[in-house]
């Protein structure tokens, strides 16, 4: 995928109405928004756009209403918080097309900024109707897509708008931009050596991910439940450990595939093991061999494991981490979760952390701004490391 796309940089946007596609679905707590992420990675193309004498109307996604009004999931949260954030009025507008959308477009002055309600109250949204792509680019002169968080999802508007040529003039905000400066860097022409660590439940969640990284790194660090599955098929014991016993020739392969390019294959050399899965069960370190006994199961790497990944990344240029080393909303079995985060904190590198749990995790932590960039894509960034198009950048005008 080519991702040297045009930027709101290199438009005129003044007086323009622009189109801006943001990713705020955020979650939301009995009517308050717990994590803002994502609203302030929208904030620099918004004043951007702002300053520049634009309409800025933006239009998001929250939630998986399925093509019905449920106003559990409205957008109407994100307007008075993006309003506290821009200190400026947000007007909310309850249909994102229809009369609604078109008089506060048509009542918004230059530097204005508009909200739409939840586009996937229809569910052309997603089917990418070509109606609905046309009823939501009524009066628009630009689309501005800064919703990398959606980018993966070919919907109407992340990329049917632009596919359909009712918006001609396609460009990236400023979020966007930086989410494809650092993962593209890193992919396409990284500092070596190149680490990635890879962690989560299942190894079938990752397969591509691991493929195409074993491509591009000099190490690759596997944690989380979908090491169980790796040391089963090199033949340890996991007792009752999460593991996925029809992936265990895939993971084989992928293992082979590591011999074959040179790429370092780092696997837990010890584990914390408990007798249930709960925070306060009986826990232990296994031993030297990492075997597992009947009846335990392995919720998060042992110390001597956190030294040998964290030495890893000592070492390394380039850090690209997805997916937590245990279970880490047990306090017991966070401690490898925390370890790689805290190597992360100290390393010169760049570090990039991939959205979802492991970007929660640096946050919780503290770590954020020690970090070179924590995506706010979960399933896009995934999708982005495993080499796949993404449509939301695909449609975009080329520099
Ligand atoms: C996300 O949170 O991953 C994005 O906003 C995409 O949401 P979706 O998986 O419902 O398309």
């Amino acid at each position: 995928m080519n991702v040297n796309k045009k930027t709101v940089k290199d438009v005129d946007v003044n007086g323009k109405t622009c189109l801006v596609r943001v990713d705020f679905n955020v979650p939301i707590k009995d009517g308050v928004i717990t994590d803002t992420t994502r609203i302030e990675g929208a904030l620099p193309t918004i004043e951007y756009l702002r300053e520049r004498g634009a309409k800025v109307i933006l239009c998001s996604h929250l939630g998986r209403p399925k093509g019905e009004v449920n106003l559990k999931y409205t957008l109407k949260p994100a307007a008075v918080k993006l309003g506290e954030y821009l200190k400026a009025q947000v007007t909310f507008a309850a249909d994102s097309i229809g009369a609604a959308a078109k008089k506060a477009i048509a009542d918004a002055k230059p530097g204005d900024v508009v909200l739409l309600e939840n586009l996937r109250f229809y569910k052309e949204e997603e089917a990418n109707d070509k109606e609905f792509c046309r009823a939501l680019s009524e009066g628009i002169d630009v689309y501005v897509n800064d919703a990398f968080g959606t980018a993966h999802r070919a919907h109407a508007s992340t990329a049917g708008i632009v596919q359909y040529g009712f918006v001609k003039t396609a460009v990236s905000g400023f979020l966007i931009e930086k989410e494809l400066k650092f993962m593209g860097g890193a992919l396409d022409n990284p500092k070596r050596p190149f680490v990635a660590i890879l962690g989560g439940a299942k190894v079938s969640d990752k397969i591509g991910v691991i493929n195409n990284l074993l491509e591009k790194v000099d190490t690759l660090i596997i944690g989380g439940a979908m090491a169980y599955t790796f040391l089963k098929a090199q033949g340890k014991n996991v007792g009752a450990s999460l593991c996925e016993n029809d992936k265990l020739d895939l993971a084989r392969e992928l293992i082979a595939k590591a011999e074959a390019k040179k790429v370092k294959f780092l696997l837990p050399i010890d584990n914390k093991i408990a007798d249930a899965f709960a925070n306060d069960a009986n826990q232990k370190i296994t031993g030297g061999d990492g075997d597992i006994p009947d009846g335990w199961q392995g919720l998060d790497i042992g110390p001597k494991t956190i030294e040998l990944f964290s030495g890893a990344i000592k070492t390394a240029k380039t850090v690209v981490w997805n997916g937590p080393m245990g279970v880490f909303e047990f306090e017991n079995f966070a401690a490898g979760t925390k370890a790689v985060a805290e190597a992360l904190s100290k390393t010169d590198a760049i570090t990039i952390i991939g959205g979802g749990d492991s970007a929660a995790a640096v946050t919780q932590l503290g770590y954020a701004d020690k970090m070179s960039h924590i995506s706010t894509g979960g399933g896009a960034s995934l999708e982005f490391l495993e080499g796949l198009e993404l449509p939301g950048v695909a449609c975009l005008n080329d520099r």
